[in-house]
């Protein structure tokens, strides 16, 4: 173990740089016409993976590319197999005009790397892949097999990678999966994630007039869609923040007063939160601290508004139509389809004869919610504590990684959530960053992991 640790101290500067490379592809998966990238930065981590040693293949899909990335495994191997799952596809950087440098030319300042994609997710599954190396490299017997997963999608929702599970099942089974894209209280705060929310996305359009109008000559006398959509959305939620919409909460399970606790144990304060969000006042659901209201309970969100003119200076229109793009934050019991129907209904319903509304639907996941207490899990605890030096932490997650329900239903397998961002890191924000201290106490941790699972 000792080398494996030596190795990881003294190759930091070359795993940096290389990380710096992994950044620079500008993967994003939402945006068509990056689609170019994705295929090249599928490439390059195929050629980076068979350089650190690893059998690995680039497996086609209806969209993104999946990279599968092996050690090798003696015939009849009997050692326990593991997965680890991770993502290169990002999140759009706009808007461009707020990054204090490009968001795809990687930049170092102290102790932090600014570049889309560093937290989320390339860096935090770079450095389970340089854990790897380190055995590999040292020729230090793994205690098990492992399978690196990285694909390309999971910004948009994993819907390919979910039919390649399927179509692997055998291929790809395993005792557990290890995933490190959700985050820690603070850099010498490690954490294991025991739950995450899950999400329905849907766009709303409402057409009004067949093309914008002059909103002297018209205006008055026919419907505002931007108005309509406006005081549609504002009948979702009262002043309390709960979503009106009758049957939404459904399901949803008081949280115990146990998980309260432990809730209350995480170390950002309410006064921290606003600080870190640069918001005039927090505002949540009545009745629920801001830690729970932002990990275990459900929310209605507009991630985006649009209508009419959007450029430089005045236009007088009536516009044609107006869009939301919304997403529904899930927990546990709430079934993704059942909320999106309910929704759905609910918005029709309420909707003016004076505007068409078109719905579209976007992808969905149910929350995952595992055992803290599992054998797994100790173990995973236990690395966390060595790599980081401290006692982790258990908490629940707000974001959502839509392809772990289908690891527990394809596979049968519990997934592992040792997350290494911080807060502050900007995750589909501008700025994004990746704390490098995380970065090598997150291959400590990998390293002690595979020895910890397999005690
Ligand atoms: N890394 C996040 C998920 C996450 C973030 C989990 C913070 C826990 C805490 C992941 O890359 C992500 O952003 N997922 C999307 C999924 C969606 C597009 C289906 C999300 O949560 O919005
Ligand atoms: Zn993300």
């Amino acid at each position: 173990m000792q080398s494996v640790l030596n190795y990881l101290t003294q190759n930091q500067d070359r795993f940096v740089a290389e990380l710096c490379d992994y950044l620079r592809f500008a993967s994003v998966s939402a945006q068509p016409q990056h689609k170019k990238d994705l295929l090249a930065c599928a490439k390059w981590l195929l050629a980076h993976c068979r350089k650190i040693g690893l059998d690995a293949r680039l497996c086609p899909t209806a969209g993104h590319p999946i990279v599968i990335a092996k050690t090798r495994r003696a015939n009849n191997s009997a050692k326990p197999h593991f997965m680890v799952y991770g993502h290169y596809d990002v999140q759009p950087p706009e808007p461009l005009d707020l990054w204090k440098s490009p968001p795809f030319e990687p930049r170092i300042v102290g102790k932090n790397l600014f570049a889309r994609g560093s937290t989320d997710n390339k860096g935090q599954n770079f450095a389970h892949l340089k854990a790897v190396e380190a055995y590999i490299k040292t020729g230090t017997p793994l205690p098990c097999d492992l399978t690196f997963v990285l694909e390309g999608e999971e910004e948009v929702g994993s819907k390919n990678l979910s039919t390649f599970l399927k179509a692997h099942r055998q291929e790809l089974a395993c005792e557990a999966i290890v995933v490190s894209d959700t985050g820690m209280p603070a850099p010498q705060h490690p954490a294991l994630t025991y739950a995450l929310r899950g999400i329905i996305a849907f766009e709303i359009t409402l057409h009004g007039p067949a093309r914008d109008l002059h909103s002297g000559i018209f205006g008055g006398a026919v419907e505002n869609p931007a108005m309509a959509l406006s005081q549609l959305l504002a009948k979702v939620r009262d002043e309390n923040g709960r979503v009106k919409i009758p049957g939404f909460y459904n399901g949803v399970a008081p949280l115990s007063k146990y998980e309260r606790e432990q809730i209350r144990r995480y170390p950002l304060s309410d006064a921290g939160l606003k600080k870190l969000i640069g918001a005039p006042q927090l505002f949540g659901e009545k009745g629920f601290t801001a830690t729970e209201q932002r990990s275990s309970r459900p929310t209605f969100e507009i991630n985006g508004l649009t209508s009419g003119y959007q450029g430089e200076g005045s236009k007088t229109i009536v516009p044609s139509w107006a869009r939301a793009k919304v997403t529904c934050r899930l927990v546990p019991n709430q079934k993704p389809a059942h909320v999106r129907k309910i929704v759905c209904a609910w918005l029709k319903k309420n909707c003016p004869p004076s505007v068409r509304m078109e719905i579209s639907a976007g992808h969905g996941a149910e929350a995952y919610l595992v055992s803290p207490t599992s054998k797994p899990a100790q173990a995973a605890l236990c690395a966390l504590e060595k790599a980081f030096g401290t006692k982790p932490i258990l908490m629940r997650e707000g974001g959502s990684i839509p392809i772990v329900n289908e690891f527990k239903k394809v596979l049968g397998a519990d997934t592992l959530l040792l997350g290494i961002g911080l807060p502050d890191d900007n995750a589909h924000s501008p700025n994004e960053k990746f704390n490098l201290d995380c970065f090598v106490n997150g291959q400590r941790m990998s390293a002690f992991l595979w020895k910890e699972l397999t005690r």
